[in-house]
């Protein structure tokens, strides 16, 4: 099998869908890798630690996918990429294909064999698989620590000999991977966190870990929480009293994070704009959801913002690329621990049809859409 690694090029990009590390693993495997020219600059990877590990470098996108069985990515390709993909090809790599299904159809149209590594299954097995999961953790540290940073004041108390200095109150909302790991990080840094939700699990989670939650609690609440794992979409009276809970506990709020995701749908507005206007001027608030639509009123997408009355609103993108070598260690990881079962003797990668997870993944085979989700909607 001969994997070729691709270089980002969309806007805010900065991870590599492979790492020396993970190269020497596919080559101990009996895999051939090429990596395009510059793939790891921007997560401080240069080329020669790729050819150190044993892959050959290729000076172009196309000259590095030419006969390659397997192309590794980070995001999506653009419709010009496409057009290096050759039939038979398979691709893996964040495929986002609710928000650009054209990509998808014109992969089916070549017969690319395409694989969205954010539907990977949620069970104990694949864990180490899972992208969101692992470039969500990051995100989570990097919000708080964004936050932190923009902050005129410090986190932790401070009891010098000019007085006291007042700890910072953190408010997390969402507590999925991204919420947890702000908490632990805002705790560390000796905020006072509180944090919502509206997964019941998450109660428990939130006081392990030293924060106070804070949640409508009524029978939706108590049945929010998807076999999946995921949280539904709550009616519009939950959100009403969740909204009124909220305001005035965000009032007192020095740092707002916001986290939350419906799958497959846009984020839901948790901070609205009267909400923002109650915080005091220097306040910080910072929205994960921005790219999905946004949790906060006002938010903008690559922006940060400072509202009439003082409040920062920071709408970075793609977070996990601010860290992009541990991100791209970290999704590096999550292809080989994929792929490394599905590889033979002498290096083939034989992927297994009946597998749970091909068939969670799988968006594009043999020229035809294959993903239940779309193939449901083709035929609706
Ligand atoms: P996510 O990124 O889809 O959403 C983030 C958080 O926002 C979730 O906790 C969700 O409940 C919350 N949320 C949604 N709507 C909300 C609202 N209106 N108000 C307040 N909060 C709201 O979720 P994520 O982080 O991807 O994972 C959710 C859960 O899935 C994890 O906590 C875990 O239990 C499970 N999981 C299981 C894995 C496995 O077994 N392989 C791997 C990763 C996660």
């Amino acid at each position: 099998m001969k994997i070729a690694v691709a270089k980002e090029t969309r806007e805010h990009e900065t991870r590599v869908a492979a790492t020396p590390e993970t190269v020497k693993k596919f080559i101990k495997a009996g895999a051939e890798v090429v990596v395009q020219s510059g793939a790891g600059d921007s997560a401080s990877i240069p080329d020669a630690q790729y050819e150190d590990a044993g892959a050959t470098v290729a000076k172009t996108y196309a000259q590095a996918l030419k006969g390659a069985d397997v192309v590794l990515k980070v995001q999506r390709p653009t419709e010009a990429e496409v057009k290096s993909l050759a039939k038979g090809q398979k691709l893996f790599c964040i495929m986002s294909p609710y928000a650009e299904p054209a990509i998808m159809e014109a992969l089916a149209d070549k017969g690319v064999d395409a694989y969205a590594m954010e539907f990977m299954p949620r069970i104990t097995r694949a864990q180490s698989m899972d992208v969101l999961s692992s470039q969500a953790n990051l995100a989570g540290y990097k919000a708080v620590i964004e936050a932190a940073n923009t902050y005129g004041k410090a986190m932790p108390q401070m009891m010098t000999a000019a007085g006291t200095v007042a700890p910072a109150k953190v408010f997390i909302m969402g507590v999925g991977v991204a919420g947890l790991q702000a908490i632990a990080t805002a705790r560390r840094l000796g905020a006072i966190v509180t944090a919502t939700d509206v997964r019941p699990a998450t109660e428990e989670q939130v006081a392990s870990l030293g924060a106070k939650f804070i949640a409508v609690k009524n029978e939706e609440f108590e049945q929010a929480q998807t076999a999946g794992g995921y949280a539904k979409e709550m009616s519009d009276d939950y959100k009403k009293q969740q909204a009124e809970l909220v305001a005035g506990h965000i009032a007192k709020q020095d740092i707002v994070v916001t986290t939350a995701l419906i799958p497959g749908r846009k984020a839901p507005v948790l901070v609205t704009k009267e909400m923002v206007a109650s915080m005091k001027p220097g306040s910080v608030i910072v929205d994960l959801a921005v790219e999905q639509g946004g949790n906060v009123e006002g938010a903008e997408y690559a922006k940060v913002v400072t509202t009439d009355n003082g409040v920062i609103i920071v709408g970075h993108a793609n977070v996990p690329g601010r860290l992009a070598a541990d991100a791209s260690a970290l999704f590096a990881r999550n292809h080989f621990n994929f792929l490394s079962p599905f590889i033979g003797e002498g290096g083939a990668l034989e992927i297994k049809d009946d597998d749970e997870l091909v068939q969670g993944i799988r968006l594009t085979k043999d020229g035809e859409i294959v993903h239940p989700n779309f193939a449901k909607e083709a035929a609706e």
